[in-house]
């Protein structure tokens, strides 16, 4: 099986889905992805601010979509302070929960939608694969708060999906072409574009035609 995200999250259509059925969607998600590894791009991101000329004191992090918590255990475990935060309880849940977090680290979460999201000062913003399930009004206030909320030398990584993505144009996630994705990144220095297309599948093995762009970018 591919470890890239989704369970049956199928995009096809743009029908409402209420949100016990988006719930338990989730869940099936975090369930099949169960003690999956940080992402590259988290890691990625980690290693460059290990190798800055003058390292960052200051280790604060907000994971926005967390899930239940990969990226957010592992920058625990390097000693990061971290404000996870989700708009599924249970993904909040799962992550107090997880037996990998050492103890007296120093771990805040909330129970929040990107649509309501109000993010402090960070050294690190991390959106893994979260991003493009924001509501597409929302979207731009909410990409506006990430790049203010950067301090000096502070670094996004994450994901945005591609407009090649199988579930463009279906409504439910947001897409854009590789200019568009460059152009939300007009004012971060880039330090890693990868764009990823090709045919995978989703958590749960189905087929899924995949484009995506991953993200490490860094506020000078
Ligand atoms: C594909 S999962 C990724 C989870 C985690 N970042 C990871 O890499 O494993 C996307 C996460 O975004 C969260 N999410 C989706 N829509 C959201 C919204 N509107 N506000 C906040 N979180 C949302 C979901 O609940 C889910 O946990």
């Amino acid at each position: 099986m591919d470890d890239t995200p989704f369970n049956s999250l199928k995009s096809e259509t743009s029908d409402v889905v209420s949100p016990d059925a988006e719930a338990e969607r989730w869940r099936e998600y975090y369930e099949l992805r169960k003690q999956a590894p940080p992402r590259p791009t988290l890691l990625d991101a980690l290693a460059r601010f290990d190798s800055d000329p003058a390292p960052t004191v200051s280790r604060f992090a907000l994971d926005l979509g967390c899930g239940d918590g990969p990226d957010t255990a592992e920058l625990l475990r390097r000693g990061w302070s971290v404000l996870a935060m989700d708009a599924q309880p249970e993904a909040i849940r799962r992550l107090r929960e997880r037996s990998d977090i050492p103890a007296g680290t120093e771990l805040e979460t909330h129970v929040v939608g990107f649509e309501s999201m109000t993010l402090r000062p960070a050294t690190l913003i991390n959106a893994s694969y979260s991003l493009p399930f924001c509501a597409k009004a929302v979207f731009p206030s909410l990409w506006e708060q990430i790049v203010t909320s950067l301090v000096p030398g502070g670094r996004f990584c994450g994901q945005l999906f591609g407009d090649h993505d199988e579930w463009a144009g279906g409504g439910r996630t947001l897409h854009y072409t590789q200019a568009e994705a460059k152009a939300l990144l007009s004012s971060l220095i880039i330090e890693k574009f990868e764009e990823e297309e090709r045919d995978g599948t989703v958590a749960d093995g189905s087929p899924k035609h995949w484009h995506a762009f991953h993200i490490v970018a860094r506020k000078g």
